[in-house]
């Protein structure tokens, strides 16, 4: 960069109030400052007064209106009243337009993980009971077995973040694409945001590197648009993307019946829910308001409405939020190409941010020391037309690896596969020992290939001429 545009973003800096993000100049070698420069071109300086000045201003800090708020109806299952010729006729629809080639997968793994707190992508954390198969390979298998299986070819992408993109493609070639072709996948960065202290100035997380964090699954909207991912899908004829996070291996990857549920209702933006299974649980909820589709986070809604029941005794805001959608790809360009009107705003949240001092030291805070800035996607359902809930089972698609241990870890993901492999053996009447939480006592594996679900499970059981024996480290392969 020349001296002189460098002059030129260091003003732009000083007229903002951000001049003190350059104060260690003098002291930078040429790359440093070219760096910094770089990182400091990146940050809309505009959007980033804007967003100090509401939230100084007290604005955005209330939370969303609770006034007017009613539970969003849903789609049931049919094990809990749905009706199943509906759901069979949503399935026939979503395996049309995935053999049409219409459907891509989409995950977004652009997260910190701070919580799991592993040194690397979260996707490639080792999940499964057995082989120990990273969230990655299980994806990539999943999404291969529905390609088999409808003979379609299902693009995937993948959202990085600047943290963790080289590693992310580096772990790929190193895996062989998981057996996917390598054309098949694509991965783009998302944007970053700059993390600022509690006057609204930006925080250096080094002399020369100023504190940036990705900004959010929300941001996935408009780094699709970005990245050229959207024209990608259309030039390949993809109209619908199965949006799902790194960190669920029990999620169905591309869900005939809830791609189809999404096609019937013309629906822009579709979610999957799960019942709550008690008032604290932390999920967000679906509500509508004002003829739209909103979710609720638990923590900005007051816990007596969490206690809400109904007549039945039915928690009344039941439905809980797994982050797990269908993208009408038309929508992801109107609401990620920033068409006003339909803008994701940013919701704040308070740090301990590792940042210089003065002095240029390095400081650990102990308490939250500044504010990071995050788009949620959830928060793109008010713009959605049409916007369709279906009931899925917890035990079929939900278990996440968010902390070490304890709730939600890579131990309760593990057990939440085997109970779910111990289900479909023991619907082919196989005996299995489990516990009355259905963990069976042993561990074993069930590969995608083999089977993705109970249906396929019990038609590729009593298609083998010889039945395997289903003992501790079994693995059932392709
Ligand atoms: P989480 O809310 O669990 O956040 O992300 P996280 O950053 O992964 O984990 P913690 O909070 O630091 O422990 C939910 C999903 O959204 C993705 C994550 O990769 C995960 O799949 N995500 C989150 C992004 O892709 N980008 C983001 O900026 C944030």
């Amino acid at each position: 960069m020349s001296s002189q545009s460098a002059e030129s973003v260091r003003a732009r800096f000083e007229e903002a109030g951000q001049a003190h993000v350059f104060r260690f100049w003098d002291e930078l070698s040429e790359g440093s400052r070219a760096s910094l420069l770089e990182q400091a071109e990146e940050i809309d300086l505009g959007e980033l007064g804007d967003l100090v000045a509401k939230f100084a201003a007290g604005d955005g800090d209330e939370g969303p209106a609770l006034a007017g708020l009613e539970p969003a109806p849903y789609i049931p299952h049919p094990r809990h009243g749905g009706s199943p010729e509906e759901w069979a006729a949503a399935r026939r629809l979503g395996e049309e337009a995935i053999r049409a080639g219409r459907v891509g997968a989409f995950t977004v793994a652009g997260g910190q993980g701070t919580r799991l707190g592993y040194d690397g992508p979260k996707g490639t954390f080792p999940v499964t009971p057995v082989t120990k198969k990273t969230l990655f390979q299980v994806f990539a298998e999943k999404i291969q077995a529905a390609e088999r299986r409808y003979a379609a070819r299902i693009p995937w992408f993948v959202m990085t973040s600047h943290a963790n993109h080289a590693a992310t493609v580096a772990a790929f070639e190193g895996a062989g694409y998981y057996g996917l072709s390598a054309d098949r996948v694509s991965f783009f960065t998302q944007g970053r945001m700059p993390a600022v202290d509690r006057n609204g100035k930006i925080l250096l997380e080094a002399k020369d590197r100023i504190a940036m964090s990705p900004d959010g699954h929300g941001g996935s909207l408009r780094a699709l648009v970005r990245s050229g991912a959207v024209a990608k899908m259309r030039a390949a004829g993809v109209d619908t993307l199965s949006y799902f996070q790194v960190d669920n291996p029990l999620v169905r990857c591309v869900d005939p019946a809830f791609i189809g549920f999404h096609l019937r209702a013309g629906s822009e933006m579709s979610s999957k829910m799960i019942p709550k299974a008690y008032p604290e649980e932390k999920v967000g909820h679906f509500c509508r308001r004002d003829g739209t589709t909103v979710v609720i986070e638990y923590s900005d809604m007051p816990m007596e409405m969490q206690r809400e029941r109904d007549e039945s005794g039915r928690l009344r805001f039941v439905a809980g939020s797994i982050a797990i959608h269908i993208l009408d790809v038309g929508f992801v360009a109107r609401v990620g190409g920033g068409e006003s009107g339909s803008e994701l705003l940013f919701h704040r949240a308070e740090k301990k941010i590792p940042c210089v001092g003065e002095d240029g030291d390095v400081v650990k805070p102990e308490e939250p020391n500044g504010i990071k800035f995050e788009m949620f996607v959830f928060d793109a359902l008010p713009f959605a037309e049409n916007a369709v809930i279906i009931e899925t089972l917890r035990q079929d698609d939900f278990s996440p690896v968010k902390n070490a241990d304890g709730k939600d870890s890579p131990r309760s993901a593990v057990e939440d596969q085997l109970r779910q492999f111990a289900r479909w053996v023991l619907a082919v009447g196989v005996e299995l020992p489990v516990d009355d939480t259905g963990l069976p006592a042993f561990a074993f594996e069930v590969s995608p290939f083999f089977a993705d679900d109970e249906e396929a499970f019990a038609k590729r059981w009593a298609a083998l001429k010889e039945k395997p024996v289903i003992k501790e480290g079994a693995v059932l392969e392709d």
